[in-house]
């Protein structure tokens, strides 16, 4: 079972994402072997009711409810059954600042509560070059349970994100032993994936984790079709 996964980020609101996951739902009858998770912006989250699609926070804080301005928290997911969350996308860590301890304590809260976590990973084209790679992969994973049963784990390297410069086949390879190695977790890729490149990756890895080529259903249908 390959994992597709489309990431919104902070793009269509909650009208274009409903005619979205309406246009896409009822395109995959005869899709099969293939799991597709949406995960839209947070106020555009909706019923968790769909027949093929999946649908995941892109975020959401470590609490039941409470005082915490600006965040949602595990009280507003379980309102449209969302038992699916996205943690330690690389614009979680860079542009607000969560670190490798904040994102386990996310993640431990989560897990807690039995959801399957998307969680996210990569390095820089710095830590690339400098051959501390794996190294930086290891530390990135260290704070989390590998074993947890519901745990999907992203590679996804910041130099290849929005970018359209995709890994190479070979760089996915390298990645995906080492991270194998390490967890039976599925391990999937995301950085410039598109309806061109989708299928060699999906030969090579558990999954894709998809930006901006998920924003358009055709493109979205393409790679999900394989
Ligand atoms: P991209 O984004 O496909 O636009 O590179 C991937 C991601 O950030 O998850």
């Amino acid at each position: 079972m390959k994992i597709i996964a489309g990431n919104f980020k902070s793009n269509l609101n909650r009208k274009s994402t409903i005619g979205f996951l309406k246009s896409l739902d009822s395109t995959l009858d005869n899709i099969s072997n293939k799991e597709i998770y949406i995960f839209p912006a947070t106020s555009s989250l909706v019923e968790n009711n769909f027949k093929h699609i999946i649908l995941g926070a892109q975020n959401a804080h470590y609490a039941e409810s409470g005082a915490f301005t600006g965040e949602i928290t595990l009280h507003h997911l379980e309102e449209f059954n969302i038992k699916t969350i996205l943690i330690a996308h690389s614009e979680r860590r860079n542009l607000f600042g969560e670190s490798d301890e904040i994102c386990a304590t996310k993640f431990d809260f989560f897990k807690e509560r039995d959801f399957r976590i998307f969680y996210c990973i990569g390095e820089s084209l710095e830590v690339r070059e400098s051959g501390k790679m794996l190294e930086f992969l290891d530390s990135q994973i260290s704070k989390i349970d590998l074993d947890y049963q519901n745990l999907v784990l992203a590679y996804e390297p910041l130099w290849a994100i929005g970018t359209g410069r995709v890994a190479k086949a070979e760089q996915i390879s390298e990645i995906y032993r080492f991270l194998k190695s390490r967890t039976n977790a599925p391990i999937i890729y995301g950085g410039s994936v598109n309806e061109k490149n989708a299928s060699e990756i999906l030969g090579i890895c558990d999954g894709v984790l998809v930006g901006s080529a998920s924003l358009k259903v055709e493109s979205f249908y393409e790679i999900i079709k394989g």
